[in-house]
């Protein structure tokens, strides 16, 4: 079964991506109902092991039902020690790009090419301790670099000071390839922190606990593009 992925190629806008691992569970439909509305651009989906990262999140089966539901471009986020072993479950369920961290036990280059024999959009994450210089051979299989500016594992945590700088350097990485590779920056995320992920060459911000633990998510998602100027 080939995935006709969703995910748009990069497009000089910023792009919003809400993590539902902040959405009221219950109302998890109308949750995703009000970002689309609101103007979301991708649903960020966080996929926990328990192993990975100390905490356990969603499988397969809630991608398969977001899938139904929304036709926003699903970006799944593999917090798992072996990717591979969920790679095709998470591909058959709807992901329209799947990420995968460099500190994985699997090799990346293997996982890579069994997303896109997929015909999934392929990520690679890199943690805030990570050498980006990790990603310069994997320009070619690319369509995103995840830079997290948290330690994985948890919503609503803050965005380390470090970040900036990382996001600098990850920005060189993708310029010196001239390859068109988003550049996607998850965690702590906010109206004050957008700005300086976006500074420092973002052009994608995934953001949970700013929005779904608003009382007012439409309006902070808002914020948070407001924060955020063209590029
Ligand atoms: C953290 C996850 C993030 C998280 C972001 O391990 O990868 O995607 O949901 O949440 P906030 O925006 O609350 O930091
Ligand atoms: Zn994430």
């Amino acid at each position: 079964m080939k995935n006709t992925s969703k995910m748009p190629a990069v497009n000089g806008k910023i792009s919003v991506a809400p993590s539902i691992l902040s959405a009221d569970l219950w109302h998890l439909g109308q949750d995703v109902v009000r970002v689309q509305k609101a103007g979301a651009d991708w649903l960020h989906v966080d996929i926990m092991d328990g192993h990975f990262v100390p905490n356990l999140s969603f499988g397969p089966a809630v991608v398969r039902s977001l899938r139904q539901y929304t036709d926003l471009p699903l970006d799944v986020h593999l917090m798992v020690t072996n990717p591979l072993n969920f790679i095709e479950p998470f591909a058959k369920a709807g992901a329209d790009l799947l990420t995968v961290h460099v500190e994985s036990q699997d090799d990346t280059v293997t996982a890579l090419k069994a997303i896109q024999a997929l015909g999934v959009k392929t990520g690679v994450s890199i943690k805030p301790d990570t050498n980006p210089d990790v990603l310069k051979p994997l320009t070619d299989y690319i369509d995103l670099v995840l830079v997290m500016s948290v330690y994985p594992g948890f919503g609503g945590q803050s965005f380390l000071e470090s970040s900036p700088a990382l996001i600098k350097q990850v920005r060189q990485i993708i310029n010196a390839s001239g390859k068109k590779i988003w550049l996607e920056v998850d965690g702590g995320i906010n109206a004050q922190t957008a700005p300086l992920a976006i500074n420092a060459g973002a052009d994608a911000l995934v953001a949970g606990h700013a929005i779904f633990s608003s009382a007012d998510p439409e309006l902070a998602l808002k914020q948070i593009r407001q924060a955020s100027p063209e590029i």
